[in-house]
């Protein structure tokens, strides 16, 4: 019985734009769902000159008749999302159909501690976190010792959980990392002011995501993180802490899977890593190139400002992306970034230790990776303005192609700038079939 439900994730190591398509997509939703993550994420929306960095609020705040939705698998840092929810009401966006899981993990300000102390710990093994305390925070989730927003709304399950695991931490502070003890009280008379701020907000997901199936409302889900930063198909240990794939969708909201219908992937036209980790198709000797890249698509983080580490699109780790999330609708983000480049690489094959391979190992670390490339013309025409396919360089319908043969999957969409309207529809059918649902 598969609903009118749209599903977004990212194929990469995140940043593919996936803030832009839900924007796109949100227009014809009734609700919007985060069902993963937490405010690691920075999506970007730009609408005629104006930006929107998103952290932990769905993309589909910025139209007032979409309900947004931060599922149970998410974790929420109050204080980042009263600051997220107060800096869109300075841009005039009204956020009062944000509403809160209550099975959703609270990040505590010891989860962000120990995130650093942790990432510090490591040296150069360092994961190269956001420090923002998710994974300290599905830690504690998973630990049984977690706080969730329905235990955190009633002051008395609160307190006792809080001093539980501040018991705990101080120990951890002292006696591992050597650091200073947190106090209980200022942690908690700031807390519970939060908690007041965000009451009203709280649902029940699950009831609400029944009760929309039933009403057949059109449901889209937002992926934060991308696939290669899965923490099972990810590339472990560089990764982030939550199920960032489709087969989160379910569990961090309450869905059933039989009700899930697109599957929609978002991949850059190259690709970009923040954090440390492997990166086979990274650019590391052509710092002109790399530039480049890096320069003409803002590479930089939206959340941690850090410079992304780039390099040109890897169809093993793609192809890769595309099966593990059932992918059916593709589409390809920052074309436009592509323009003016001499030549443009892709890789098609892995070689490692002399042998060559086309699927995507479990095992990246510590292995030397050698890319088999195959080296295709670029185009030096601009593309943003363009918004028909056919108006397009040859060299680039040529690269489009390619990709699509090599992953037996059509495209539907292409994205040629971050304005809303930079896009251009490759398949109209597959397009309005997301579109209208
Ligand atoms: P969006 O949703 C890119 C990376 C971090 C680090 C690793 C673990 O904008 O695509 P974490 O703080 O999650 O424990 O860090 O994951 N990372 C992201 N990289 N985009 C993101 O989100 C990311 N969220 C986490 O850089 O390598
Ligand atoms: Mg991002």
């Amino acid at each position: 019985m598969p609903s009118n439900t749209n599903v977004i994730v990212g194929l990469q190591w995140g940043d593919e734009g996936k803030g832009k398509i839900t924007d796109l997509l949100s227009r014809n939703s009734d609700y919007v769902i985060r069902y993963q993550g937490g405010n690691n994420s920075g999506h970007s929306i730009h609408i005629k000159n104006r930006y929107f960095i998103l952290h932990l609020i769905p993309s589909g705040v910025i139209y007032s008749n979409v309900k947004c939705i931060i599922g149970p698998g998410v974790v929420i840092d109050p204080k980042s999302l009263i600051h997220e929810i107060q800096n869109l009401k300075l841009m005039g966006i009204d956020p009062s159909n944000v509403f809160l899981s209550k099975r959703a993990h609270v990040i505590m300000p010891y989860h962000r501690l120990l995130d650093k102390y942790k990432e510090e710990y490591l040296g150069k093994n360092f994961i190269g976190t956001t420090r923002c305390g998710i994974g300290p925070a599905y830690e504690d989730k998973i630990g049984r010792m977690g706080i969730r927003i329905i235990d955190f709304l009633d002051p008395k399950i609160f307190s006792k959980k809080l001093k539980n695991n501040i018991i705990i931490k101080n120990k951890i502070f002292q006696k591992i990392y050597n650091k200073p003890i947190i106090s209980y009280e200022s942690i908690y008379n700031e807390y519970i002011e939060y908690a007041k701020i965000l009451n009203h907000r709280v649902i029940d997901a699950v009831y609400e995501i029944q009760k929309a199936l039933k009403n057949k409302k059109k449901i889209l889900f937002e992926g934060a993180q991308a696939t290669l930063l899965d923490i099972d198909y990810g590339t472990y240990p560089y990764v982030t802490t939550s199920s960032s794939t489709t087969g989160g969708v379910c569990i961090g909201s309450g869905i059933p899977p039989s009700f899930l219908k697109n599957f929609i992937g978002v991949t850059k036209s190259y690709c970009t890593r923040v954090g440390n980790g492997p990166f086979p198709t990274e650019i590391i000797d052509n710092e002109l190139i790399r530039d480049k890249i890096r320069n003409k698509g803002n590479e930089y983080g939206s959340t941690t400002k850090r410079p992304r580490r780039c390099g040109w699109l890897d169809l093993v780790a793609l192809k890769y992306s595309c099966e593990i999330n059932g992918i059916n609708y593709l589409i390809i983000t920052k074309l436009d970034v592509l323009s003016e480049f001499d030549y443009i690489k892709v890789c098609i094959q892995y070689n490692i230790n002399g042998n060559q391979i086309n699927y995507f190992p479990s095992n990246l670390e510590n292995k030397k990776i050698n890319c088999i490339w195959k080296k295709l013309n670029g185009w030096k025409e601009k593309i943003s303005h363009i918004r028909e396919y056919e108006k397009l360089p040859n060299n680039c319908k040529n690269y489009i192609n390619f990709i699509e043969c090599y992953l037996k999957l059509k495209i539907v969409l292409l994205s040629i700038g971050s304005e809303r309207n930079q896009n251009i529809i490759k398949d109209n059918y597959l397009f309005h079939k997301i579109f209208s649902m």
